[in-house]
Parts: structure tokens; C-alpha cells; sequence
């Protein structure tokens, strides 16, 4: 079963409560709430009261994308803000075994992103405290960027790996992903699409949208 998160980094800012409600419409399952703080990457978008605000609004799976330094510093805020994912790098932080533990202590979902530049043997290590492996297959910080083809060698050797870990793991992909990028990661062993420019900033509706990708890998 394939799951759908829209970025709301491609939404409308205008509208944020609204294309969350039409997402939710649309039969998608979760929503990706893309964070960033300058450092990690060269951009900057929302913090915790982003999330409060929309939590009332949607009952789909809050799955935040943590592009910040020492993520650790700001768990607790994303979980009582409503998260019920956490997504952190495993390029941001020291200890992420320590990460992950303090995520599930927190009582949310823990996932660990990996960029494009990053092995996913380092995660062997951490298996049993992640709940989504997250494959970045853009370099993080902006939306609307080119696919990395590369990257689906990637998500195919991270499958392989998770199998003979004994671990079913699903594998969460986020960057250039659309109708014609969907099929490729799907078939590698991807799970769940996180797509914003190819949800939100087309001129079809984000039902349309919606449609199209589940019907690219269906
Ligand atoms: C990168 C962001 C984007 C976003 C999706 O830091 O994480 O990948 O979620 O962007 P699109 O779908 O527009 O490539």
C-alpha cells in the first residue's frame, strides 16, 4: 500500500489551513511539514506553531521533516505541537541512537532521513528504533527541484538490506517525485511518496493531483 504526503512547502501560505483540508479530502494519508533553520540547509520555512495550528484542522498523520541542526533541541516542542512523526537527519545529529530513543519518549514516531550524499549502511545501527527511513532524493531545502536518479539504486540496496535485517521498515521518498519519478521508487521499494510542487503547484486541483500520482503506481 503506497501513502501519500503532500509538503505543504509547495502549498499556498495564504491558505495553509485550507490545502491541508483539501489534501485530507483528496484520500491522501499524511501531511509532510517541511522544517528548516538556515544551517542545515540554505532556507528557512515554519517552526512548532505551524503545526499547532494545523493539528485541529486534519486528522492525518503530521509527519515533521526536521532539515535542522541538533534536532534534539526541539522534540519535545514538535511533539506537544501535535507531530505524530519526527523526522530527523542522520547528517544533524551525534547521537542518533540517543535521538531516536528521546523521539519514542516522547511518544511519536521516529524517522531518520538520509541525503543524497549518505550511505544508508548508517543505519544499521539504529534499525530497531526507526520507524520510517526516509530517502532524500533531492538535496533538502527547496521544493521544485530535479529528481536524482541515483537515488533509486539507493532506495533498491536499502530495501535489500532492511530484508535481510528482518526489518519491514517502509521507506519514505521526498524530492521530484510525480507520476513519471513515482513508478521508478515505487518498483525500488518505496512506500510513501512525499510530493509538494507535483500536488501543489500544478494548475489541475489537489484532487487531481492526488489521483494522477496514485495512479502512477497503482
Ligand atoms: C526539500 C523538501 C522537498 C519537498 C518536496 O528540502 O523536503 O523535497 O518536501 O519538494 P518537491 O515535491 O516540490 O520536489
Amino acid at each position: 500500500m503506497i501513502a501519500i504526503e503532500p509538503s505543504i512547502l509547495a502549498a499556498d501560505f495564504t491558505r495553509l489551513g485550507d490545502q491541508a483540508r483539501e489534501a485530507e479530502a483528496a484520500g491522501v494519508e499524511g501531511l509532510q511539514i517541511d522544517v528548516m533553520d538556515g544551517r542545515f540547509v540554505p532556507n528557512i520555512t515554519f517552526g512548532p506553531g505551524v503545526v499547532r495550528a494545523l493539528r485541529p484542522l486534519v486528522g492525518l498523520t503530521l509527519d515533521v521533516h526536521l532539515m535542522i541542526v541538533e534536532p534534539e533541541r526541539y522534540l519535545a516542542d514538535f511533539a506537544e505541537a501535535g507531530a505524530d512523526r519526527l523526522v530527523v537527519h542522520q547528517e544533524a545529529c551525534l547521537h542518533l541512537h540517543r535521538v531516536l530513543q528521546s523521539i519514542h519518549e516522547l511518544g511519536v514516531q521516529a524517522a531518520v532521513a538520509i541525503n543524497p550524499g549518505t550511505s544508508p549502511l548508517v543505519l544499521e545501527e539504529v534499525l530497531d528504533l526507526t520507524d520510517v527511513i526516509h530517502v532524500m532524493t533531492v538535496n533538502p531545502g527547496f521544493g521544485g527541484q530535479t529528481f536524482i536518479h541515483s537515488q533509486v539504486e539507493k532506495i533498491r540496496g536499502l530495501r535489500q538490506m532492511l530484508d535481510e535485517h528482518g526489518q519491514d521498515i517502509p521507506i519514505a521518498v521526498d524530492g521530484g517525485i510525480d507520476s513519471t519519478t513515482a513508478p521508478l521508487v515505487a518498483r525500488a521499494g518505496a512506500t510513501v511518496l512525499v510530493a509538494g510542487s507535483s500536488i501543489y503547484n500544478s494548475k489541475a486541483s489537489v484532487a487531481e493531483n492526488v489521483a494522477a500520482l496514485r495512479a502512477s503506481v497503482t
